[in-house]
Order: C-alpha cells, then sequence, then structure tokens
C-alpha cells in the first residue's frame, strides 16, 4: 500500500483508525493502532470523567486530554497518534485542541459539525489540522475561512453516509446516488487539488483490502475505519457492546434521527440498543447531567441540550454512550452506535489480527 503524507509525517500502511467517542477510542486502541504503521486516534469525548473514574481522582478537560496522548504515545511501540475533537462538544473544544497540541499530537482531526476556527485556537506547531467533511462545498467553506487564518489543511477527511456515529447529511440526503463515497470523492479531490493538493482520506463502509484498494483506485490518498476496530481486544467499548457489533445484521442497523442525537444531526445505531428503545417508548424521564453536547439557545448562547428537556425528538447521547463503554452502566442504559459494515464483524479480534488480514496480499 502507498504510504500516506501528512505534514511531515510518514504513514506506512494509510489507515487511520477512526475516533470513537465516547471511551471506545482510548489510548489502548490508539497505540495499538499506531504500533502497526497506521494512525491510531483517540476520542477526547468526556476523558474528563473517563480519567476520573480510572485514576479515582479528579481529572479537568486539559489535563484529561494531554494525560490520554501521554500513555496513547509511551503505550506501544511508536507511531503516528491522533485526537478526535468534536466541533459539537462545544464545552471543551477550545481546550481539547490547546492541551492536544501543548502534548504534541501528530494530528488533530475534527468533525461533528464545521471546524471553521481550528487554526486559530492555538499555533498546531507541527500537529496536523485535518477537518472531516460530507462534501465539497464544506470543505471549500472550510478551506476559504482557514485561508483567512493563514492555514491550509494538513489532510481532510471525507466521510460518506456509511459510517458509524453521526452523519453530515440531512436524513432526506443520505440515500442519494450522488452522496455516495466513491461519488464524492472526485470533487472532493478537486477541491483539496485547489488548496494545495492535500491527501483526502476516504470513511464510511470500508472493511477489508479489497475496499481499501478500490476506494484508493478511485483516488483516495488513504482510509479511514471504525467499526472494524470497534470490536477489538483493545477497544474500550464493553463486551455486550461488542457482542452487538458482532450479531448485529443489516435490518438491525438503522439510521436514528427525533429521536435523535440531541446536536441534530443523524445518528446511526443497532435498532435494539436498550437506550434507543427507551427513547421510542418515551421510557426514560428526560434528564442530562452531562452538557457536553450543546446546542444554541434563543440568544445565540451554547446552553442547550435538548435531550434535557424532552425526550420526543433525541436521546440521551452522552449517558447513553459512556454506558456502552462501562462507565455508568449502573444508572443508564447503553446506545450502540455502528457503522453499516458492522454486518460483516463476526467476531472479536485483535488490531494486530486486523492489521495482518488488510496487509496480505491477494
Ligand atoms: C462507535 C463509534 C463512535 C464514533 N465516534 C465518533 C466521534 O466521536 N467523532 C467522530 O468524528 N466520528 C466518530 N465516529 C465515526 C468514525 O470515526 C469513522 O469516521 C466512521 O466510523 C467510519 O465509518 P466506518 O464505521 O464504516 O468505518 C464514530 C464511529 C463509531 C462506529
Amino acid at each position: 500500500m502507498k504510504i500516506l503524507k501528512i505534514k511531515n509525517k510518514e504513514i506506512k500502511i494509510p489507515v487511520v483508525q477512526g475516533g470513537m467517542g465516547i471511551g471506545v477510542s482510548l489510548y489502548r486502541l490508539a497505540s495499538a493502532v499506531a504500533s502497526e504503521g497506521g494512525i491510531g486516534v483517540i476520542s477526547s469525548a468526556a476523558l474528563d470523567i473517563i480519567l476520573s473514574k480510572r485514576y479515582s481522582k479528579k481529572f479537568d478537560n486539559y489535563t484529561a486530554v494531554r494525560k490520554e496522548i501521554e500513555l496513547a504515545k509511551s503505550y506501544g511501540k511508536g507511531g503516528c497518534i491522533g485526537i478526535n475533537i468534536m466541533v459539537a462538544l462545544q464545552k471543551d473544544y477550545e481546550s481539547s485542541v490547546k492541551a492536544a497540541v501543548d502534548e504534541g499530537v501528530d494530528a488533530i482531526i475534527s468533525g461533528g459539525g464545521l471546524p471553521l476556527n481550528l487554526p486559530s485556537i492555538t499555533d498546531p506547531h507541527d500537529t496536523a489540522l485535518i477537518p472531516i467533511v460530507s462534501s465539497p462545498r464544506s470543505l471549500e467553506l472550510i478551506c476559504k475561512k482557514w485561508e483567512k487564518q493563514g492555514y491550509r489543511p494538513d489532510a481532510c477527511i471525507l466521510e460518506g453516509p456509511l459510517a458509524g456515529g453521526h452523519l453530515g447529511f440531512k436524513i432526506e440526503d443520505i440515500d442519494k446516488e450522488e452522496n455516495k463515497l466513491e461519488n464524492l470523492l472526485p470533487m472532493v479531490k478537486e477541491v483539496a487539488k485547489k488548496y494545495g493538493d492535500f491527501p483526502v482520506i476516504a470513511a464510511g463502509g470500508i472493511y477489508d483490502r479489497t475496499d481499501i484498494k478500490n476506494i484508493m483506485k478511485l483516488g483516495a490518498d488513504g482510509v479511514q475505519m471504525g467499526t472494524r476496530f470497534l470490536a477489538t481486544e483493545e477497544s474500550g467499548a464493553s463486551f455486550e457492546y461488542k457482542q452487538a457489533v458482532v450479531n448485529a445484521k443489516r435490518e438491525n442497523i438503522i439510521v436514528a434521527y427525533k429521536p435523535g442525537s440531541p446536536c441534530g444531526l443523524p445518528f446511526r445505531v443497532i435498532k435494539n440498543s436498550p437506550m434507543y428503545v427507551s427513547a421510542l417508548s418515551r421510557i426514560r424521564k428526560p434528564k442530562c447531567n452531562m452538557g457536553y453536547v450543546l446546542t444554541k439557545d434563543e440568544n445565540g448562547k451554547l446552553t442547550k441540550c435538548d435531550a434535557k428537556e424532552e425526550n420526543y425528538q433525541s436521546f440521551c447521547i452522552c449517558n447513553g454512550l459512556l454506558s456502552s463503554s462501562g462507565y455508568n452502566s449502573d444508572t443508564e442504559e447503553p446506545l450502540y452506535t455502528v457503522g453499516v459494515v458492522a454486518e460483516r464483524v463476526n467476531k472479536i479480534q485483535t488490531v494486530s489480527e486486523i492489521f495482518k488480514e488488510l496487509c496480505l496480499e491477494n
């Protein structure tokens, strides 16, 4: 496979492990992927809660982000470590970016909204800044905004509609032919060429070596894979979550929207995830004690979480995802997010086994 070059870094195997919050992609998974020659990515989501619980002492967000990056860099055999910081996590966005740069992370990968001001938060030094987009239009917008801040993306991730987690498409556009990953790719490559010809990494629906070869033939410089790494030994998902992924069939994997994520983006889940079932039947009383995903109130201030007020339009994503990685499973029901390729996952594997399969010549 072709080496992936991003900023001043060479990545031997052009595979980025997708950031998976909350608590799925932590230092163990990221360092295992980096050790195999890909980019291992931790998720910044709720790291303050996760580390406070792990070490039985209070961590604020800044300190937690630095600590998790330090662990990811020192735990395995070295390699390239990134951090996924979602724009939707407004409460901690800036402090996460500063902590990641201060700790010398190799890449900040940012989506779940448009990271329009990312280069202005702090001087990134050697850290690569990589936006996630789902259309050429959003990439163009980001490039224009970033140029005004004196910066161009070091790479971008194009995430198509088959991905796990939040989707960057309107619900009615998800199944459109023009939005298939392979159809979006040439247009996104055009925009990348216009702004310095940075690498384009394709994500959403990539599972095996054939998928990687096919999308790279169409011009992708690398791939990002989330679901393939979700049911690994090294992932932070609970055993029940991993089993649910192994057992998932195509008809059980749906896009949740009203009830959906309180940030308003469509969100792919396993249909019988307990938190989703409760939201559908309105069993769970609306409450939110987290405040990570905030939307604007009538004064334009980020203060609101819809899942706190009602249970008809949204489910409590933060508590549901924390429960899926075992942090509050005694009090909250889990919410299982997956990509469509979950239907192809039929056993729990180690990261090393997956890389062996991906690198086998056929
Ligand atoms: C369990 C899970 C959690 C995810 N969490 C995040 C996240 O916190 N931030 C983000 O930008 N993308 C997130 N994603 C998307 C992945 O990083 C990746 O881009 C996507 O899953 C690629 O599609 P695939 O699952 O078909 O490989 C998540 C995906 C999964 C499966």
